[in-house]
């Protein structure tokens, strides 16, 4: 969205939000809760303020509070490790298997099937009380080598077997999957890889999906891939391929933003997680690791806030637990050092994470209903800003909407695009014409603007993007 600060979504969490909050703790640990809440309402007569008290202390705890989760990659060979099982079954509730649910692990020669460490992680899991996802159905890597050596439609009866089999055996106990990984090219083609799975056919996603559907109809079924942590001509490509899907009817319910970051993260993260949200899909942080640096601890906090504030991104997995467990060897990007330690990453996130924003929208309460005598409140001016992520052939134009000193209800940009542009998707916004002038109106959720506050939507297009300010109309 980028039109609300970070937790902006937060609100002092009302008594039901509590009860929702205690059912998702183990048995054993209500009793104890419910003797701290009947003595903090003992307490409430005579002492006003009592803190913090609901600040959850855990990663998965405090996730749950806004109906998310809190996972992290994990492998069946570590589980022997007391310090690492400790922080796993301490901090996390959900797991990811790093490895064990790869092609090259669940079918090492064709036609036959091993689950035994795959069934590891999944039993973890469950053990634990967490989602498990599944990790990862088609992938250019790791392929067994027989099927390294397919091509064609054996290659693609293969792989769509493949889907069908493992998602059978898991059935029912996958909370999402990662049906296809990677699929999609770096630089700016926003264009599919080639591999050995596109060569048989550009539709072999869809097919993937509509096998993993038939499979198990009641896991999340997402795309998951790296280099998407903000709008550029990859992540716009698979925006496409989403949008696409959608309108089709092709099943796929989320998209994964692994989220192997260096030091930085880009400006427009959550505006990149909301652009694919307003198309009908989950988002999830699925790898997230930061490399270690002075801005680590911040890199952490600000994709922890931007899920937050995305009221469909329904969790974050870290890839990995301790510095030591990742597969960045060397970089220490994890949220515990080797020795089992916390991070000031861990607090950051843990901060973030408390600082909290739900998974739904707020509702608001209705106004009540306006008298014949009252005439509508004024509704102020607004100005239109844009912003151009342009390559060669295309664009993505992210424009922000700003009401003046009073508050806005309703605007229209208009703006016009040069010749050979043609609009080719629109997020947060409905447009009117696609070359030449165009108008882009509010949609449900974003027509409200409080004075001196903002909001933005997107389009991408062929060709070159606007150069003259657009106007803009309030009402
Ligand atoms: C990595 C694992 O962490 C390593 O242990 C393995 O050797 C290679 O794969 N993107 C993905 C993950 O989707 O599956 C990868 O995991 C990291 C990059």
């Amino acid at each position: 969205m980028g039109a609300l600060p970070y937790g902006f979504f937060h609100s002092p969490k009302s008594p039901q939000r509590k009860v929702s909050v205690l059912m998702s703790i183990p048995r054993h640990g209500r009793s104890a809760l419910l003797a701290t809440a009947a003595v903090s309402v003992a307490l409430a007569a005579s002492v006003a303020v009592i803190g913090t008290a609901d600040a959850a202390s855990t990663l998965g705890a405090s996730a749950a509070q806004t109906g998310r989760y809190y996972g992290a990659a994990i492998a069946a060979g570590r589980l022997g490790d007391a310090t690492y099982t400790r922080i796993l079954t301490t901090e996390f509730n959900s797991v990811t298997p790093e490895n064990e649910m790869k092609w090259d692990a669940t079918e090492p020669s064709q036609g036959r099937f091993t689950y035994t460490n795959g069934d590891r992680i999944l039993n973890q899991g469950v053990a634990m009380g967490a989602k498990v996802r599944g990790h990862a159905l088609l992938w250019h890597q790791q392929q067994p080598s027989w099927a390294q050596s397919l091509s064609g439609t054996a290659l693609r009866n293969a792989a769509i077997n493949h889907v069908t089999q493992v998602a059978t055996h898991y059935k029912g106990k996958i909370y999402a999957w990662d049906v296809v990984n990677e699929a999609f090219a770096d630089g700016g083609s926003g264009a599919r890889r080639d591999s050995n799975l596109q060569r048989t056919g550009n539709d072999w996603i869809e097919a993937a999906f509509r096998a993993a559907r038939a499979a198990d109809p009641a896991a999340k079924l997402c795309y998951n891939d790296y280099n998407t942590d903000g709008v550029n001509a990859k992540s716009t490509g698979i925006y496409n391929m989403v949008r696409d899907f959608k309108s089709r009817g092709v099943p796929i319910d989320c998209v994964g933003f692994q989220s192997h970051l260096g030091t930085g993260l880009p400006g427009d993260y959550q505006a990149n997680l909301q652009r694919f949200a307003d198309l009908g899909v989950d988002v999830q942080i699925t790898e997230l690791d930061v490399a270690q640096g002075s801005n680590q601890a911040n890199v952490y906090a600000g994709v922890t806030r931007a899920c937050m504030a995305v009221s469909r991104c329904t969790g974050i997995t870290v890839w990995g637990i301790r510095d030591s467990d990742s597969w960045r060897t060397g970089e220490n990007p994890l949220l515990f050092d080797n020795s089992g330690n916390k991070k000031a990453a861990y607090t950051s996130v843990l901060n973030a994470l408390n600082a909290g924003g739900p998974t739904t929208p707020p509702t608001t309460s209705n106004p009540p209903p306006p008298t014949t005598s009252t005439p509508p409140p004024p509704t102020g001016a607004c100005a239109a800003t844009v912003s151009l992520n342009s390559w060669t052939g295309g664009y993505v134009a992210t424009v922000r909407v700003t009401a003046g000193q009073a508050a806005v209800s309703g605007w229209t940009v208009s703006l016009s695009l040069p010749s050979g542009s043609a609009i080719t998707g629109v997020w947060s916004a409905a447009n009117t014409g696609s070359t030449g002038a165009v108008s882009f109106r509010n949609v449900s959720y974003n027509g409200q603007i409080a004075a001196g506050g903002f909001t933005e939507f997107g389009f991408q297009g062929t060709g070159s993007g606007p150069t003259a300010t657009p106007t803009c109309a309030a009402g």
